[in-house]
């Protein structure tokens, strides 16, 4: 059953832009995309531009999205922010174990699981990243390591499983230039939906939304998100440029 699916296009400026370039991408972003209805945009700035962000784009309908968060609600959590102190500042979304933070802050599918509870919870739309390495490619585990990624830091949500974006970013194709084709994407999205479908229903699995990451650019977005299991993209590098960005968010309309 092919369910519509309202593409999804999120901005990941990871380490990346002060307040006031921040301020002045999103304004610029928000100018060319006025009107747009069609696709769901979200900007994932910095935790220190998140608020300034948030202020620019309040009027439209593009949308907030943090990069990470704690799992726990409150208390002695040293340089964490929570899901309620995202929402408070207007966030929509968050972006949830992402590779980057999977191989350079320890972050497993069970950490990531417990932070997914929390972000739904608190009333956040988590983006949670899957994705295998190179090795793993090379090796063609590919499936065998998603599949356990996506089981694993999906792991308990019952009937809220569908208020979760996957997003696949193969580690090798993320920043590197090297963008996974759209044939690989989409025999991997079509797999992940398999396997939502396995731990849900068919129904919810068709109505999810996967994101594909990992070198998205104007010159291969559309062909990407023209995959009928492409939902939209993930993008790193050409989303702290507004053209590039707006270009790729153009081309899933
Ligand atoms: P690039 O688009 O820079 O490859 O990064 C992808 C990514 O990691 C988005 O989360």
């Amino acid at each position: 059953m092919k369910k519509f699916r309202k593409k999804i296009v999120a901005g990941n400026w990871k380490m990346n832009k002060s307040i006031a370039e921040a301020v002045d991408l999103a304004a610029d972003i928000k100018r060319e995309l006025a009107g747009n209805v069609d696709v769901d945009v979200v900007l994932c700035p910095p935790f220190t531009a998140l608020k300034a962000v948030g202020d620019i784009i309040t009027d439209t309908p593009i949308k907030l999205g943090a990069q990470n968060m704690h799992w726990e609600t409150d208390g002695a959590y040293t340089g964490e922010i929570s899901a309620a102190m995202l929402r408070d500042i207007y966030c929509h979304y968050v972006i949830l174990g992402h590779s980057e933070r999977r191989a350079g802050f320890h972050e497993t599918d069970a950490l990531v699981n417990r932070k997914v509870k929390a972000a739904l919870a608190g009333n956040l739309a988590p983006i949670v990243c899957v994705g295998e390495t190179l090795p793993e490619r090379q090796a063609e585990r590919q499936r065998e390591v998603v599949g356990g990624q996506v089981r694993k830091s999906l792991a308990g949500l019952g009937e809220d499983l569908d208020r979760v974006i996957v997003a696949y970013e193969p580690v090798w194709a993320i920043g590197t230039g090297v963008n996974a084709t759209a044939a690989q994407a989409q025999e991997m999205h079509a797999f992940i939906r398999e396997t939502l479908a396995e731990m849900s229903t068919a129904e919810t699995a068709a109505a999810m939304r996967i994101q594909y990451g990992g070198s998205m650019k104007p010159a291969n977005a559309a062909e990407l998100l023209a995959q009928p299991d492409v939902d939209g993209g993930l993008v790193g590098g050409a989303s702290l440029e507004a053209r590039s960005f707006v270009e790729i968010v153009r081309a899933a309309l």
